[in-house]
């Protein structure tokens, strides 16, 4: 009878994780419909509509002056839409007062761009812990955490290092711990491996896959090499401004 009902629970544990990541996977990370963005005279972002569900991995390719990065710091929330509306976890960034808008950021967005912004005089450690601090994370769950994601990215043994006593390809890694740490729902990666050798960029994307699956933390990746969208579930294209059919 133990057997019986201790199968019957584990039976109903497993079922309730397949309809929970069912739930998950058909959840919407990102939603952009119709945005619209011009600096001056120029028309930056002539209409962009693009949808990304939790745990999706999806690259972003097109040529210099296109848009990407401007689409990116719109979903950031960094540059206001002219038009158009942009939903991160369902919320839409337009309806959202400042304080709103960056815990918004703070809580379910992460980022990973090409030069790694690591605050120099924190260790690559405190780097990681102080973006869960920002969060509220308590101590014991940060340290947790922390050292659990220096793991998954090979760096144990250089968390005590300053990121000017690290190499690119480290300090990306940092960059990505950093960018995971807080547990977002949605990654945006511009062009993260642009300054790294072929090697240390593989890497890299390998972790950001991993991680990503692992996390079931929507992806948005920025590259200009067609083989670091290996790692993506697909990929769509812009071209002055607009999205061209996947
Ligand atoms: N703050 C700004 N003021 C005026 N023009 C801008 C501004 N930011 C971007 N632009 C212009 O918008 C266009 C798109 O720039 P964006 O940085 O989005 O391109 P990109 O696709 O990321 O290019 P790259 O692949 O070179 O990084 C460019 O022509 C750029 O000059
Ligand atoms: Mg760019």
């Amino acid at each position: 009878m133990r057997v019986r009902l201790g199968l019957l629970i584990n039976f109903h544990i497993l079922t309730g994780l397949n309809d929970s990541t069912k739930v998950k996977k058909n959840k919407v990370a990102l939603e952009v419909v119709g945005a619209q963005k011009s600096f001056g005279q120029v028309e930056v972002l002539k209409g962009i509509d693009l949808e990304i569900l939790a745990g999706e991995r999806v690259g972003l390719m097109g040529p210099s002056g296109s848009g990407k990065s401007t689409l990116l710091n719109c979903i950031c929330g960094i540059e206001p839409l002219d038009k158009g509306l942009i939903k991160v976890a369902g919320l839409d960034l337009t309806g959202l007062k400042q304080g709103e808008l960056e815990k918004l950021r703070r809580e379910n967005m992460g980022y990973v761009f090409q030069s790694f912004h690591l605050l120099p005089t924190l260790s690559a450690f405190e780097n990681v812990e102080f973006a869960a601090q920002l969060v509220g994370i308590t101590k014991d769950e940060r340290i947790k955490r922390v050292t659990d994601l220096f793991e998954q990215v090979g760096l144990s043994h250089r968390m005590d290092h300053l990121p000017n006593a690290l190499s690119g390809g480290e300090r990306q890694r940092v960059a990505i711990a950093r960018a995971l740490v807080h547990q977002p729902g949605l990654v945006l990666a511009d062009e993260p491996t642009g300054s790294l050798d072929t090697e240390s960029g593989s890497q890299v994307l390998e972790l950001l896959k991993s991680l990503s699956s692992n996390l079931q933390v929507a992806l948005l990746l920025v590259t200009h090499d067609h083989e670091s969208t290996r790692i993506c579930d697909r990929v769509i294209t812009m071209k002055d401004g607009s999205l061209i059919a996947e």
